[in-house]
């Protein structure tokens, strides 16, 4: 008898371990574990990595807490803060952001997407959004196990999920006869990639104008408010991802926040990251170049890929990390600090004191827009250290209401472009709350660009707040159910944004 019972307790162990064996086994299959190079242009492929990275809350205690005061706003190349950065100092710091790289002697390419950071962060001002969007690609593999654990899996093309739009057509060796390194969304048959890929979008550039305030967000304002909004409607579930600062990879995270995908914590893990994948510079967090679809781009790199090249410490303080690859000027800080130092999006005055402005902001908060786009966050008080002991929030930065209309986590609205980066398989359709600061600038909308207007329907692509369904189709539902004139009014206070 009690052989059985032993037996049927050793079979219902074994059902129960079966289904994180087959899960392993498919895990297997792809990467496991960290990104390998730490970039978010590499899927992660377990969801648990990620899960288990364990972050600070990054909340400095006070008993008589100082009042916080309003970020300062403005399209005006202005320093939020003479003490924290001279104007002088971000007018310098601005024009490195500008600065157009060439193959020499700067190292452009061999694969990228455009010469400089301000080709694609431009308007009204350098450091804000722009019509410029870019590539990724995939593959799906793994069709669900029973159990339908983290399935199907997406998978990266040869090299990552980044398809570069631009490559370098000039050789090192012009005797050498090998073929160029475009890539394309595959196939690119001539590479040896026959297999077309599963998914494919556009995603459009960003605002960096005021990323600072959200970069001194805590770890723990962001928790909280994933619980709020799960409270305030039972339809949103926010989700805030853990992910891995360059500047100090010790196994530790912190909550992401920029990128659609949040697939970054720090300024500084996003600069190391696009000054490789954007303009192919390398530097001391990013020290291989980019392939072409996985094919070798060495007959094309013009400064060769030495990742024993030092870092050029007259220039700036000397970082953890001796060497910088092709950024020896350790240009990626400057357009760190550059990021930090910008004012927030400002309002349109003229239409924010419109009464239709005032009014379509109420109805914007009634029909729940705001859960998602948050209109108020506080900063981390200053001193507060951030960014796993890599960073001590400013006077500047600390303690400041920021009205982002957003709230940096991710949600599946309906629109996620299947692709995964650094949150693990479960993020596959998720896409960040596009903030809303600055909207008025953005003239395609939503992550890949394809809703050119915010409500009206008559045209052959779908709006904006049209294609919000799952997590925000209560939302949507209560904004088409109102006539005309108060659409339109809300579409107003948008305009005002
Ligand atoms: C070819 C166009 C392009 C160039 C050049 C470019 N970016 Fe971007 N940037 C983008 C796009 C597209 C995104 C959104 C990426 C995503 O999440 O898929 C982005 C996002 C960002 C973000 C995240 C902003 C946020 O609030 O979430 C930062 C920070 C950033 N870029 C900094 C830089 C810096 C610094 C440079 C120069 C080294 C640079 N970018 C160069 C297109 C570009
Ligand atoms: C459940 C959360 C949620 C709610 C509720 C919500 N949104 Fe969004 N919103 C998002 C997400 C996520 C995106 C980005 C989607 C994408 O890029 O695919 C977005 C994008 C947008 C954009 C595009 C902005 C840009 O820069 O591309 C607009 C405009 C917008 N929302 C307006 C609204 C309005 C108006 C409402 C209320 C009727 C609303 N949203 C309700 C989550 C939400």
């Amino acid at each position: 008898m009690r052989s059985l019972k032993t037996f049927l307790l050793g079979v219902f162990a074994l059902l129960l371990l079966l289904p994180a064996a087959y899960n392993r086994v498919v895990h297997s299959q792809t990467q496991k574990g960290d990104p390998p190079t730490g970039q978010a242009n590499v899927a992660l492929a377990d969801d648990d990595v990620e899960r288990q990275c364990s972050i600070d809350t990054e909340v400095t205690p006070c008993l008589r807490c100082p009042i916080p005061t309003e970020a300062p706003t403005g399209f005006d190349d202005k320093t939020i803060d003479e003490n924290f950065v001279p104007q002088e100092k971000h007018d310098a710091h601005r024009a490195t952001f500008e600065v157009r790289d060439e193959i020499l002697p700067d190292g452009l390419g061999p694969v990228y997407n455009a010469q400089s950071c301000a080709e694609c962060h431009q308007n009204p001002v350098s450091g804000a959004v722009s019509q410029i969007t870019e590539l990724r690609a995939g593959y799906i593999d793994n069709p669900c196990d029973p159990w339908g654990y983290d399935c199907p899996q997406f998978v990266d093309p040869p090299g990552g999920s980044l398809i570069n739009d631009r490559a370098v057509d000039r050789r090192v060796d012009p005797t050498l006869l090998v073929a160029n390194i475009q890539e394309r969304v595959p196939p690119l048959h001539s590479a040896g990639i026959d297999r077309p890929a599963d998914v494919a979008t556009t995603r459009t550039s960003l605002n960096l104008l005021g990323d600072g305030f959200v970069e001194a967000i805590s770890n723990q304002t962001l928790l909280d408010i994933q619980a709020k909004e799960t409270n305030e409607n039972p339809n949103v579930h926010g989700l805030a991802i853990r992910v891995p600062v360059e500047e100090n990879r010790n196994g530790r995270c912190r909550i992401g926040r920029f990128g659609h995908k949040d697939q970054h914590a720090s300024l500084l893990s996003f600069s190391g990251d696009a000054y490789l994948n954007e303009i192919g510079i390398t530097n001391r967090f990013f020290l291989m170049e980019n392939t072409s679809l996985g094919r070798s781009v060495a007959n094309f790199d013009f400064v060769p890929n030495d990742p024993n090249l030092p870092c050029d410490d007259t220039v700036t303080p000397p970082g953890q990390r001796d060497f910088c690859g092709e950024d020896n000027e350790r240009d990626i800080d400057t357009f760190t600090i550059f990021m930090r130092a910008t004012k927030a999006p400002p309002r349109d005055r003229v239409i924010a004191a419109t009464q239709d402005a005032q009014e379509g902001e109420k109805m914007f908060k009634e029909d729940g827009c705001a859960i998602c786009h948050r209109d108020t966050i506080i900063t981390a008080m200053p001193n507060t250290v951030i960014n796993l002991g890599t960073f001590t929030v400013p006077p500047a930065l600390g303690n400041k209401i920021i009205h982002p209309y957003g709230d940096f986590l991710l949600h599946d609205i309906g629109t996620g472009d299947g692709i995964v980066q650094n949150g693990g398989p479960k993020t596959r359709f998720f896409v960040r709350t596009a903030p809303l600061w600055g909207v008025r600038t953005h003239t395609r909308l939503m992550h890949d660009g394809l809703s050119l207007t915010f409500a009206a329907n008559t045209l052959p692509f779908a709006s904006a707040i049209k294609r919000h369904g799952g997590e925000a189709q209560f939302a949507a539902d209560k904004f088409f159910a109102r006539p005309l004139s108060e659409q339109r009014k809300i579409v107003i206070f948008l305009e005002s944004l």
